[in-house]
Order: structure tokens, then C-alpha cells, then sequence
């Protein structure tokens, strides 16, 4: 199979901002707690924009980085798990905004927070498949309509943005070596949908979600390396998908990672579910920390219980 790499990143936030202290208006919290048991000090949350507006402009942005032209891109995934609407797909609604042809096969992929990494495993076999070379990967979340202001277990954590890659499959390139893994657990981490008496808001058991994620990084780092052929020294960045910056400590400090080799944007976005892992890899390409010949391992992991990895370089 010939492998893919990123050409270029792009991301959208919304313009409101809610600070630690913004919560504690409305729920039992403070902003100590806040940023001593998740890294968090504020998130952005969508006020006028919609999801299709933050894909939309994060797509562009990448689009323009990677110098290709819309008609390039045979296959268009949209991660998420927050649409704007059920049918059509939010893919379907970039493509219409974007331009992109009507052979390019556009369609959400819902896999919670390890929905970004999920998608490129996708892209980059259907690339295999595709008379053209370029696939568009957006991770894109409105959480902000999920959230349950009377839980502080969770309304505290999330925030809304979109993340968008731009990957090329190459002739001979090396597999991204994709790890997709998922066990079924259906309590963990859920949002009911429009048929249930239920309001449809996040729920989630922390406390379990945190020991997934401490047990299975680790692993999951494990089989990338094994599936790559890489060692940790090959590895140029590390990104994790940024949902509690003491998970990403437990394994950067397992993995004896330098501060220079890996990134958290979680202080200021929150957990943005399947935009996290795009949007930090979009502020790495800005400020110029990765570029053409990084090789950069991404971990992702989130309800499903679901788990998924990689190494991707920039090409
Ligand atoms: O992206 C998808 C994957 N999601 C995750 O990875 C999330 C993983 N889980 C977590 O990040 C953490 O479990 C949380 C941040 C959600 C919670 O942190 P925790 O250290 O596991 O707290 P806890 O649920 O064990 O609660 C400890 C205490 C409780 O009080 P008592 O019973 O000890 O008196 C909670 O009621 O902290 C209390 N608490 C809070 N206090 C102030 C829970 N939430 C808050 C809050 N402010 N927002």
C-alpha cells in the first residue's frame, strides 16, 4: 500500500472565549480546580458560527498552505461527532463551499474523539483506491451544544473548533501504519441521539475514561512503532489528543519525551474531541516546528471505548 503524508494543515476557532472564571459563574467550580485537574484555562465556543463554517475556513486555510487546487481531492472526511445537521453529511456541505467535484467521495465519520485519526487511517486506504493522489481530513466539533450545564464533570472540559489536513498519497511512500482499535463499551463515554427521551448531552464517567486512556496510550504507541518499523528517536513530534494534560504527562514522562518534541494547546481550546489532534497539528506547521521531513506520531482515544494511532510525516 503507498502511504500518505500531510501537504498542509489549516484550523478554525470561534472568536468567544470562556475562561475558567466564566464557568464559575454558572456551575460549583473554580479556575484552581479547573487548571490543576485538566491543564485548561479557557475554550472557545461557537456563538454565531456553525460547524460548516469552521471546516470550511479551516479546509481553505490548508488548501492554500498545500498549493493544490479543489479538483485535486478525491476523497473529503469530515470527523465528528457535533454536526450541524444529521443529513447531509458535513462533508457534503464543505464540499458545496469549497468546490470540490462531484467524483470526490465526501461523507462524516463519527468515532468520538479518535475520529481525526480514524479518518486518515480511511483516507489513506481510499487513496489506494482513487485515480487522484490528494485527500481532504477534517476534525471538526461543536461540543458547546452537548454540554450539560448542571455537570461539572463535564460541561468544564469541552470547546468547540475544526482542524483540516491535506494529505497526498505517494507512489511507494511508507504506510502511516494506522492503529484502530475500539471495545465496545457503550457507557463510558456517550450522547444520546434525536430518537431518545433524553436530551442529547454528553455524558461521560471520567474517572474510567481516564484509566482507559493512561492503560491504552502506551499501548497503542507500542503497536505503532512495531507496525511502522520506527523507534522512539525516529519520532520528530509527539501530539496526543489533548483531553487532560495529566494523561499527556503520564505518557511523556513514560516515554521519557523532551518538552521541545511534543505540543498542548489544551490551556486554550479545551477537549475538541476529533478537532483536537488537526489543531494542534496546525499550530505546529504555523509556528514552523514541523515542515517538510517531520515525522510526527499521533495518539488519539475517546469513547467506544475507541483508540487510534499513527506516524505521519509532512511532505
Ligand atoms: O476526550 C475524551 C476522553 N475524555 C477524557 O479523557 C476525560 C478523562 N477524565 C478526566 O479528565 C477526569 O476524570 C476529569 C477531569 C473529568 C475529572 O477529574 P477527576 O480527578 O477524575 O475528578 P473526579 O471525577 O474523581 O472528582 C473528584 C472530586 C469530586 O468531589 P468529591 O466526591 O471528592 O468530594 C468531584 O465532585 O472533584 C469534584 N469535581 C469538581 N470539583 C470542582 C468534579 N468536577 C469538578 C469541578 N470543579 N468541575
Amino acid at each position: 500500500m503507498n502511504g500518505i503524508k500531510i501537504r498542509g494543515m489549516g484550523h478554525a476557532v470561534p472568536s468567544h472565549a470562556a475562561s475558567n472564571v466564566d464557568i464559575a459563574q454558572v456551575v460549583d467550580t473554580s479556575d484552581e480546580w479547573i487548571l490543576t485537574r485538566t491543564g485548561i484555562r479557557e475554550r472557545r465556543y461557537c456563538t454565531e458560527e456553525t460547524s460548516v463554517q469552521l471546516c470550511v475556513e479551516a479546509a481553505e486555510k490548508a488548501i492554500a498552505v498545500s498549493g493544490i487546487s479543489p479538483d485535486e481531492i478525491g476523497v473529503c472526511i469530515v470527523a465528528t461527532l457535533s454536526p450541524d445537521r444529521m443529513i447531509p453529511a458535513t462533508a457534503c456541505m464543505v464540499q458545496k463551499e469549497i468546490g470540490l467535484e462531484e467524483d470526490t467521495l465526501c461523507y462524516d465519520l463519527s468515532a468520538a474523539c479518535s475520529g481525526f485519526l480514524f479518518a486518515l487511517h480511511t483516507t489513506e486506504c481510499l487513496l489506494n483506491a482513487c485515480p487522484k493522489k490528494y485527500g481532504l481530513v477534517i476534525g471538526a466539533e461543536v461540543l458547546s451544544r452537548l454540554l450539560d450545564w448542571t455537570d461539572r464533570g463535564t460541561c468544564i472540559l469541552f470547546g468547540d473548533g475544526a482542524g483540516a489536513a491535506v494529505v497526498e498519497c505517494g507512489e511507494g511512500w511508507p504506510s502511516i501504519g494506522a492503529i484502530s482499535g475500539s471495545r465496545g463499551d457503550v457507557e463510558a463515554l456517550y450522547v444520546e441521539g434525536p430518537g431518545s427521551e433524553e436530551r442529547s448531552y454528553i455524558r461521560m464517567d471520567g474517572k474510567k475514561v481516564f484509566r482507559f486512556a493512561v492503560e491504552t496510550i502506551p499501548k497503542c504507541m507500542d503497536q505503532v512503532l512495531e507496525k511502522t518499523g520506527r523507534t522512539l528517536d525516529e519520532i520528530d513530534f509527539f501530539v496526543f489528543h489533548q483531553a487532560n494534560v495529566r494523561i499527556i504527562d503520564h505518557a511523556v514522562r513514560k516515554y521519557h519525551i523532551p518538552k521541545e518534541k511534543y505540543y498542548m494547546n489544551i490551556d486554550r481550546y479545551g477537549n475538541t474531541s476529533a478537532a483536537s489532534i488537526p489543531l494542534v497539528l496546525s499550530e505546529l506547521q504555523e509556528q514552523g516546528k514541523v515542515h517538510s521531513g517531520s515525522r510526527v506520531m499521533l495518539i488519539g482515544f475517546g469513547g467506544g471505548l475507541t483508540w487510534g494511532g499513527a506516524v505521519i510525516e509532512f511532505a
